[in-house]
């Protein structure tokens, strides 16, 4: 009842995973004829699956758990230690709880506000400007909006270089050389002003707006009833603000799919539901998270193949968005597809499948849709730019991955 050895047991293949990057896992189940095969990677024996099934199994928390699923070197960098992606259990309930808190309509009205009025005050300083990078200038718009919605303080002088640590723990993933480097520092210099933030805030030197995610996680009490250590808030106090700045790369990736399909960039006007639909849609089509890791809890056979407890299973997210058993014309970019889809939880996973208040689904959903669909009507129509000649090829061996250029635009213009 186990693997066929045809599907390279025993060879080390990370080497492969930085030279295949996001087809990794496809590259494989197409070679095979599989949704599910076992290779090395991270110096572990692994099983990659794939798959609306794989995603249901996957999601399963009778089966799998989360603690020690992450590689240290990405502890290290991307998510911190001792967050809440490696918690189970009734511990991971109540952390995520708290999360799920910070979510609120009335604190997603807030972000709407907050996003508006950012997007406002940036486009009029781009009237000026020569050209601008757009991922560049995302990222530090999307740092403002992360620092303010989470009710931490951000002085104008320090905006460049927060956002871009914060960039940096994100472009840490895939990397074992310079970036990875580069994200271990930052994130220390991160933990650093967040452990700050919430002794402030601990001993009343600083009081962030009720209900802001500061205010939450500084105030929150673990299983045991304590607070979290400052370093635990300060790590899930990133966890809120590192996404965010995230977000930036949707944005650039946005902007090319409305200049790649220009036909979308008329029924983007004044049309909440086919906005909806574009945001969905570049969350499917384009990479960020390749896959998601998690341990096997207790043996069981899923496909006539045996999973033994504690073996890492990876989960192919890039690889179910662009599964041509669920999506027709996967690699086209087609919002239309989303008009009547049916809302499954485990076909359309780029931030995670199953149920995010009981799973380790993202929490931020929401937040990446709201300010995504704000961002993209201002691009689409309260602006207009010329996109000049450049190289806007982005490589799915690089993750995570982004058009080369950082999409640069020329000559903007407030339009309305
Ligand atoms: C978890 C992707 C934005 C907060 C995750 C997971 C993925 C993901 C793939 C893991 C799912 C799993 O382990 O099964 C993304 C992408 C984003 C994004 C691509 C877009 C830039 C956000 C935002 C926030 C956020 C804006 C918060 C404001 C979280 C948290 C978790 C998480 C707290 C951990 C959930 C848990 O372990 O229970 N995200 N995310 N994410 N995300 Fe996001």
């Amino acid at each position: 009842s186990c693997i066929p050895l045809s599907c390279l047991c025993n060879l080390e293949s990370s080497p492969m995973l930085y030279f295949e990057g996001y087809n990794f896992i496809q590259n494989r189940c197409k070679r095979y004829g599989t949704n599910i095969f076992q290779t090395r990677l991270f110096g572990q024996r692994v099983i990659c699956i794939s798959g609306e099934e794989a995603a249901k199994i996957f999601y399963d928390e009778k089966l799998f758990y989360r603690k020690g699923a992450t590689p240290k070197f990405i502890q290290k960098t991307l998510f911190g230690q001792c967050g809440v992606q490696g918690l189970d259990g009734v511990s991971h309930k109540l952390r995520k709880v708290m999360f799920m808190s910070i979510m609120s309509p009335q604190n997603l009205e807030t972000l709407d506000e907050i996003t508006k009025k950012v997007w406002q005050n940036r486009i009029r300083r781009w009237e000026r400007k020569e050209r601008i990078i757009l991922f560049d200038e995302a990222s530090e718009m999307m740092c403002k909006i992360a620092c303010q919605w989470a009710g931490i303080p951000l002085p104008k002088e320090e905006i460049k270089q927060r956002s871009k640590d914060l960039s940096q723990l994100v472009d840490a993933f895939g990397s074992v050389g310079i970036r990875h480097v580069q994200g271990r520092c930052a994130r220390l210099r991160t933990e650093s002003w967040i452990r700050d933030i919430i002794d402030q805030i601990r001993t009343y030197r600083l009081v962030p707006y009720k209900g802001s995610a500061a205010d939450i996680i500084s105030w929150h009490s673990n299983v045991n009833g304590e607070l979290l250590s400052t370093q635990i808030a300060a790590v899930e106090l990133i966890n809120i603000i590192r996404p965010i700045v995230a977000i930036a790369t949707y944005i650039t990736f946005g902007a090319l799919a409305m200049y790649q399909n220009p036909c979308c960039k008329n029924k983007l006007k004044n049309n909440d539901e086919y906005v909806t639909m574009f945001v969905q849609e570049v969350r499917r089509l384009y990479p960020f998270t390749p896959f998601v890791g998690a341990r096997v809890k207790r043996r069981f056979v899923w496909n006539n193949y045996a999973f033994s407890k504690r073996t890492l299973v990876l989960l192919d997210i890039y690889g179910i968005n662009h599964d041509s058993k669920i999506w027709r014309d996967p690699y086209k970019f087609e919002p239309e597809r989303f008009r009547n889809w049916d809302n499954n939880p485990f076909t359309f996973v780029p931030q995670g499948g199953g149920d995010p208040s009981s799973g380790h689904r993202c929490a931020g959903e929401m937040v990446t849709i709201e300010i995504m669909k704000e961002s993209i009507k201002y691009l689409g129509n309260n602006i207009s730019y010329k996109v000049p000649a450049q190289n806007l090829k982005y490589s799915l061996m690089r993750m995570p991955t982004l058009p080369k250029s950082g999409f640069i635009i020329r000559k903007v213009k407030i339009e309305n």
